[in-house]
């Protein structure tokens, strides 16, 4: 299987990156190709100051490396590194139906909330398609909200091999953890950038136990029964513990006497334990930004390579020179 994913530097990774997204790639990471970047074209349509998006690419990189993508496996590079992607972007666009686009969430929510949209957000999913289709990908993990991306790409892709009469393009399939897929925030919804309901995987252990402390509980007295399905602390706390660890705490939550401070604890605690040894790696990636830089650009000399082959066959398909 060829696996390719994209994460937008667009902030600090949280839990739900992680649990959403991140700890796919890495499961998947042993595939025949696995091709994981950093979508720093994506995130110029809200990025628009050039220290911000450097630092969040960076940081980025440090993160999944940190977290266990393994450069000797899968392949970590940069999207703006690849100038085969805006190539195949426009032959793509030359081919995609308005229609299509407009229904996309990212757009449609700007423009029925009465904002104006620029070209790039418009744009975005054949950006996304490019992304995918130029390494013959067929399986795309991603996090429940980027289905539709999937679907338009397949969409896209069909249309060209259709229009041009040759299998030119390999249709993908998203791949999603159901899951995990929900990771809550820390008022209950959905943990997002947007909401500000995040925690960071890398904030010192000093905030992370504030933020942790700052999830949104009922308030059902310490000594009374409470439902661990009703509570976003547990829901957590699900993602990092064992099934026998889950019901010891399910169990704490049922009969009484523990309250939402000691579960809160409890889940710091597996926190920490689980994040720990990544951020000692993060620590020393830090100190050495060259070894970084290099992986991503031997990433980067490793999916051009596949996407030069495949960008030709479309090239020759739609009448373009080519060199096959
Ligand atoms: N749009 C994706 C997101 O916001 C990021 C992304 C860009 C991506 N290109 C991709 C994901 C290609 C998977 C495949 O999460």
């Amino acid at each position: 299987m060829k696996i390719l994913s994209g994460i937008q530097p667009t902030g600090r990774f949280h839990w739900g990156n992680y649990f959403g997204a991140i700890r796919q790639y890495i499961d998947l990471q042993s595939n025949e190709q696995a091709f994981y970047f950093i979508a720093d074209y994506h995130a110029l349509t809200t990025v628009r100051n050039p220290d911000e998006l450097r630092g969040y690419t960076r940081d980025a990189a440090i993160d999944l490396l940190a977290l266990g993508l393994d450069p000797d496996q899968a392949s970590l590079f940069r999207q703006s590194d690849v100038p085969e992607i805006p190539e195949l972007t426009w032959l793509l666009m030359t081919l995609t139906q308005m229609h299509l686009l407009e229904k996309c969430h990212a757009y449609k929510d700007k423009k029925d909330r009465g904002i104006a949209a620029d070209a790039g957000l418009f744009t975005y999913p054949v950006l996304m398609a490019a992304d995918i289709l130029l390494y013959d990908s067929d399986v795309v993990p991603v996090g429940v909200d980027q289905i539709q991306h999937i679907e338009v790409t397949r969409d896209i892709a069909q249309r060209f091999n259709h229009t041009y009469g040759v299998e030119a393009l390999t249709l993908p399939s998203a791949k999603v953890v159901e899951s995990t897929a929900r990771v809550p925030g820390l008022d209950g919804e959905k943990m997002s950038k947007s909401y500000d309901n995040t925690i960071e995987l890398f904030e010192t252990p000093k905030r992370t136990k504030k933020r942790i402390n700052s999830i949104k509980t009922d308030s059902t007295p310490v000594e009374d029964p409470k439902d661990p399905e009703a509570c976003s602390v547990f829901a957590l706390y699900r993602l990092f513990a064992t099934p026998t660890e889950q019901d010891e705490l399910a169990a704490r939550y049922r009969a009484g006497g523990m309250g939402y401070g000691e579960a809160k604890k409890t889940l710091y605690e597996a926190a920490m334990d689980h994040f720990g040894e990544a951020r000692q790696r993060r620590q020393e990636l830090e100190q050495n930004p060259d070894t970084v830089e290099q992986i991503l650009r031997q990433g980067a000399s490793q999916a051009r390579e596949v996407g030069q082959r495949v960008l030709d066959r479309v090239r020759s398909a739609c009448g373009l020179s080519h060199t096959g």
